[in-house]
């Protein structure tokens, strides 16, 4: 076999794999044998970049950014549906549809109707062409390089009897569960959140940088081809055709039936809706025989064949009572109306959010206004919109507060970012909180019997302004508290009297420096002995930690700046807490390993994962979260992740199994 022959069989058998492994649930083969042929296969390539395919598994997510989308128009144009929110409706369109056709009774396909961005992609002779945005129906943005991160595109097309040349229309989505993530993620990055799914959805295709959209977990759905000759005799058969030919689709599809089936089908999606992990926003109900699409044609702009069913909009109409700003623990200020209640998809309202500064200036409130109220992809509702003709005359405008409505302090929004935030990290109330709450957690000083409710009392007793006050409480001080029984006080006691003796790192992370999260610590501490070593640290001496880069340095170097923080060290030191890091156990046994940088991953046979970690720290290893350049070996046991694989391959880190491990610090 040639090397060409050889790369062409490979990628084949590799696309069938990752088809089976993606797509159909299905692997026929370990994750240690793909890996081999991946491996394979990239080393042909590295060899013979000339004989790279267009479609191999390697060439998932691109190399660099692009600087903008080039516009190429569908071969067949996309229409867009009518809609209907009543059945009766979707009766009338029943009858308007036997008419054109001159039939007594005609079959339908009803599905879901995905709430995401429409895509189209092209194939030709199997292999993926191009992907292309909705556009205008007519033509669309190539988005082809962000598509192909999508793990269950199929790149080369399985089976047979596909058309030389044929265009299929799917809907990139976001799972709740991968979206909620993503916002989760996003807010702790002080970043906006996404509104909803769909602008997730769409925002990720749009970006230019396909490694950025790789990392976003989007799904993709495929509901309709469109080629110059039918591919089956119904639309039903022709998505069957789609999933033997690699594509997914979707398993909630009524099978062809009348229209009183697609009235039951539509209800039946109704009831589980929320369990269905998605978002959708209603049925589209197909004419089922192609050749009866093709007779009912188009008007200018939709089908005679198909119609979207949409679920009652979840909108109601209420009044504004007022704004809170609910200052979190990060210092974000966000603002909340409070509304008049109203009922609301089968629940009664009382509050919706409004993200942030923006969102006020861009509904223009008023006091005492009439929104409109919609539930979204979140599960608090959001105000949508303002009605106009309700306003009362002269009623004032609704502005953001300029002071911290908790501390009174200026509020402060960097230019270019949405989040408005309060600075005064020590002592606004809230932020204290979320300070005491993070210092008492598990991972931190472990001070079970000091709950949220005790720490919240504290602080409005004003008994504590900060960690260090905690060691100077008193009984009597705590059992004057609201509810407090002289049994919780004493455990309280003991429970901060037991945190003196935590260990120097779990210190460190307790104070809540930010970015010094309980690795980022253990390195420091790892390095730096003490305290008083740590804050005086120069931002050379810190970047010269592992794993701690220049913003790091910049934050410690920052907070051990301020005369407060000093101070705080220094009571601190006097209530008898743990300053400098004790033995660990963790000896240096050799240094065979010599500074050598590994990432371990995957499940291993005579290692629990975090042996091996300490393992390579007792011969004079150091061990990384994460893979980049770096990084000198991969540890890989079993069921590692197929990108951290995939990411070692393209970096060119040697993967090592535990037994080469073991040599290597054995000899
Ligand atoms: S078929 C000619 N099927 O709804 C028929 N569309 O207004 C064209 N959509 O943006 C569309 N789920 O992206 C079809 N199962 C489904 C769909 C679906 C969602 C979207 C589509 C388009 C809009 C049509």
């Amino acid at each position: 076999m040639s090397v060409k022959e050889k790369i062409e069989a490979l990628t084949k058998s590799i696309n069938e794999h990752n088809h089976r492994y993606y797509v159909l649930n299905e692997p026929v083969i370990s994750d240690q044998d793909f890996d081999l042929l991946l491996k394979e296969l990239e080393s042909l390539e590295a060899l013979h970049p000339e004989l790279v395919l267009s479609y191999s598994p390697t060439k998932r997510v691109g190399e660099v950014p692009i600087d903008k989308f080039n516009s190429f128009p569908h071969t067949y144009p996309l229409y867009s549906l009518g809609n209907t929110y009543s059945e009766g409706e979707l009766l009338e369109f029943d009858q308007r549809v036997k008419k054109t056709l001159g039939k007594e009774s005609v079959l339908y396909t009803a599905e879901l109707k995905f709430d995401g961005a429409a895509v189209s992609l092209s194939y030709r002779n199997g292999q993926l062409e191009r992907a292309l945005t909705r556009g205008d129906g007519v033509q669309g943005d190539d988005i082809t390089a962000n598509i192909k991160t999508i793990p269950t595109v199929p790149l080369q097309l399985q089976g047979e009897g596909w058309p030389e040349f044929f265009e299929i229309r799917g809907e990139v989505f976001a799972a709740r569960a991968d979206f909620d993530s993503v916002n989760e993620q996003r807010r702790a990055n002080n970043e906006a959140p996404f509104a909803n799914p769909r602008n997730f959805a769409s925002g990720s295709l749009k970006l230019l940088d396909s490694r950025e959209v790789a990392k976003r977990k989007l799904s993709i759905v495929f509901y309709g081809i469109a080629s110059a000759k039918p591919v089956a005799e119904s639309h039903y058969e022709s998505l069957k055709l789609a999933a033997q030919w690699g594509f997914i689709t979707s398993s909630n599809t009524m099978k062809p039936g009348t229209i009183l089936e697609v009235l039951d089908f539509i209800k039946k999606i109704e009831e589980s809706r929320e369990s269905l992990g998605f978002d959708i926003d209603g049925a589209v109900i197909k004419v089922d025989k192609l050749a009866d699409q093709q007779e009912a044609g188009f008007t200018a702009k939709i089908p005679r064949w198909a119609i979207a069913y949409k679920y009652p909009a979840q909108t109601a109409f209420t009044r504004i009572a007022g704004i809170t700003y609910q200052v979190g623990r990060t210092g974000a200020v966000t603002p909340v109306a409070n509304l008049e209640p109203v009922l609301l998809a089968g629940t009664t309202v009382k509050r919706a959010s409004l993200y942030n500064e923006d969102e006020v200036l861009r509904l223009d409130l008023h006091e005492l206004d009439t929104v409109s109220i919609e539930k979204g992809g979140e599960i608090i509702p959001k105000i949508t919109g303002v009605v106009q003709e309700k306003r009362i005359a002269n009623a004032p405008k609704l502005t953001f507060p300029s002071n911290c409505p908790e501390c009174s302090q200026p509020l402060f929004r960097k230019e270019g970012e949405a989040i408005t935030y309060c600075l005064n990290q020590d002592h606004c109330p809230p932020q204290l909180l979320g300070k005491l709450e993070h210092y008492v957690g598990r991972k931190a000083m472990d001070i079970e019997s000091l709950g949220r409710e005790t720490l919240d009392l504290l602080i409005k007793a004003e008994l504590v302004r900060d960690v260090a006050d905690l060691y100077d409480l008193q009984i009597e001080q705590i059992l004057q508290l609201d509810r407090m029984a002289p049994k919780s006080a004493t455990n309280l006691v003991q429970g901060i009297e037991a945190s003196r003796q935590q260990p120097f790192h779990r210190l460190l992370f307790a104070l809540g420096i930010r970015m010094v999260g309980e690795t980022v610590a253990k390195k420091l501490v790892k390095h730096f002995k003490s305290m008083d070593e740590l804050a005086t640290a120069s931002i050379e001496a810190l970047t010269a930690v592992d794993e701690v880069g220049e913003k790091i340095a910049e934050q410690v170097v920052q907070w051990f700046s301020k005369e407060e923080h000093r101070q705080l060290i220094e009571r601190l030191r006097k209530s008898g807490l743990q300053l400098v890091e004790e033995s660990t156990g963790n000896e240096i046994i050799s240094n065979a390993l010599n500074g050598k940088k590994f990432v371990v991953s995957g499940v291993f046979i005579r290692y629990e994962r975090e042996q091996l970690k300490a393992l390579i720290e007792q011969h004079g290893g150091v061990v990384l979260s994460g893979i980049s350049s770096k990084t000198d070996y991969l540890i890989a046991g079993d069921n590692m992740g197929p990108s951290k694989l995939e990411k070692a391959q393209k970096l060119q880190v040697p993967i090592i199994s535990e037994d080469d491990f073991e040599r290597m610090i054995h000899g």
